[in-house]
């Protein structure tokens, strides 16, 4: 089986803790997309483990963790993960592998994204300065470095000397050249046991029946081509992407599996028609400990959108949905899920496509009982309230994706079936 698993909605979703969970029963886990502006934390036995860029897989003994092509490197933290988790006895070396296309974030990458953010005043994305918009402009505009380049020198400074033309004539910044060139060399001395052809490792390890899991970061809503541009990120976090992000074929995908959060949130700038800015929200962000894995940001918290779901399950061709958080709408008397969108007074069921759209579009409720009763220890579908077993039912009709695994609570083990 090839499965791939997406955020249906702007990241955040709890994929963590699903692929950790689904990383047990396959050979494989690959990351196709995003750098290190994805986080996830990960419990294993009480201890802590927070990734960015190395897929969680890495702590299932035996497990190959691949970081492939579409994946941006910031190679100073792929570092200080290799170093954490050797420090803490995970044989890395046996088991990660980094294509040598993946493209490297720059120094001048994060410089020139703190610069444009603050271009763009008020209307600024809100990334999260990892320099991963630039990285991915770099390799559009056929200019970026990859980490092979890491390995040759020459290559290294041709390519250096273009950029730093760039970066300095036109945008005025300025960088020692030799700084960078030595400091970037010595990460590919470092790192160049683990770069190789991910996308021919994966094509074997299909040859041979293995089971392979791609790990999709950030979310559907935040994809470049299909989310809400331009507040999104720059790549395609939606199952698309894992065919050009990995160099495999759209057939050898068997399976899709959606990841939602049981209501919705949204961390940086731009649209989000279910937003509740109001003590609801603030409830949900303080029980559902909603605040940014990678820069801390309280994330904007807000009612399940059945509407954006059904664009998830559509563009993704989601085969089943991984409910997430339940337990953290325990306190509310009702609850409410949007079914459809009203713009300029008309009712909408589809997702729409323009930005003016989802600036303006306002959500339309079906409203529910809460089931006001603590479901964190929940073992099993049965042992639900009603209210929250209704609940989940109009998730799936609306989404139009049948819900197969619930998650409650903190732990990985707190997982169970949905009938
Ligand atoms: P960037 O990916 O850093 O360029 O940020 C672009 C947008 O994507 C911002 O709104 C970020 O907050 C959001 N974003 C990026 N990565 C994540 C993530 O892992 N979870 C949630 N939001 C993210």
């Amino acid at each position: 089986m090839n499965i791939v698993v997406v955020g249906t909605q702007w990241g955040d979703e709890g994929k963590g803790r699903v692929i950790d969970l689904l990383a047990r029963k396959v050979d494989a886990v690959v990351r196709y997309q995003g750098g290190s502006n994805a986080g996830h934390t990960v419990v294993v036995d009480g201890e802590k483990f927070v990734f960015h860029l190395i897929p969680s897989g890495i702590l299932h003994p035996g497990k190959k963790a691949i970081i492939a092509n579409g994946v941006v490197i910031d190679p100073e933290q792929l570092l200080k993960e290799i170093k954490d988790l050797k420090e803490r006895g995970i044989p890395v070396e046996k088991n990660l592998y980094i294509s040598a296309n993946a493209h490297v974030v720059m120094p001048y990458h994060k410089d020139v994204e703190k610069w444009e953010e603050s271009l763009r005043g008020k209307g600024k994305i809100g990334t999260t300065g990892r320099g991963i918009g630039p990285a991915y402009v770099d390799k559009v505009a056929r200019r970026g470095i990859r980490m092979g380049d890491l390995l040759e020198r020459k290559t290294l400074e041709e390519k250096l000397n273009l950029n730093l033309k760039i970066y300095g004539n036109l945008l005025g910044f300025s960088y020692s050249k030799e700084e960078i060139l030595e400091k970037f060399l010595e990460f590919g001395k470092k790192l160049k046991k683990y770069i190789t052809d991910t996308s021919l490792l994966i094509y074997r390890l299909m040859e041979e029946g293995k089971d392979i899991l791609f790990e999709g970061a950030q979310g559907t809503l935040l994809d470049i081509d299909h989310g809400t541009y331009p507040y999104v990120t720059s790549s395609n976090a939606s199952a698309a992407g894992v065919c050009t992000g990995c160099g495999v074929s759209p057939r050898s995908i068997t399976k899709v599996i959606g990841v939602a959060k049981a209501y919705t949130t949204r961390v940086g700038e731009g649209p989000f028609p279910t937003e509740l800015k109001d003590e609801i929200g603030t409830l949900l962000q303080e029980r559902g400990n909603e605040y940014g894995a990678t820069t801390g940001r309280p994330r904007r918290c807000g009612w399940f959108d059945g509407v954006a779901l059904r664009y998830a399950t559509r563009i993704n061709g989601l085969d089943e949905l991984i409910l997430t958080k339940l337990d953290i709408l325990d306190k509310l008397d009702k609850v409410k899920i949007c079914v459809a969108y009203r713009y300029k007074g008309k009712v909408i069921q589809d997702f729409p496509n323009r930005f003016v759209m989802w600036r303006e579009c306002e959500p339309v409720y079906e409203e529910m009982d809460g089931w006001k009763e603590d479901t964190s220890k929940v073992t099993s579908y049965k042992d639900l309230p009603d209210a929250a077993r209704k609940y989940i039912k109009k998730i799936e009709e609306i989404g139009k994706v049948p819900i197969r695994l619930l998650s409650v609570g903190p732990q990985r083990e707190e997982m169970f079936t949905a009938p």
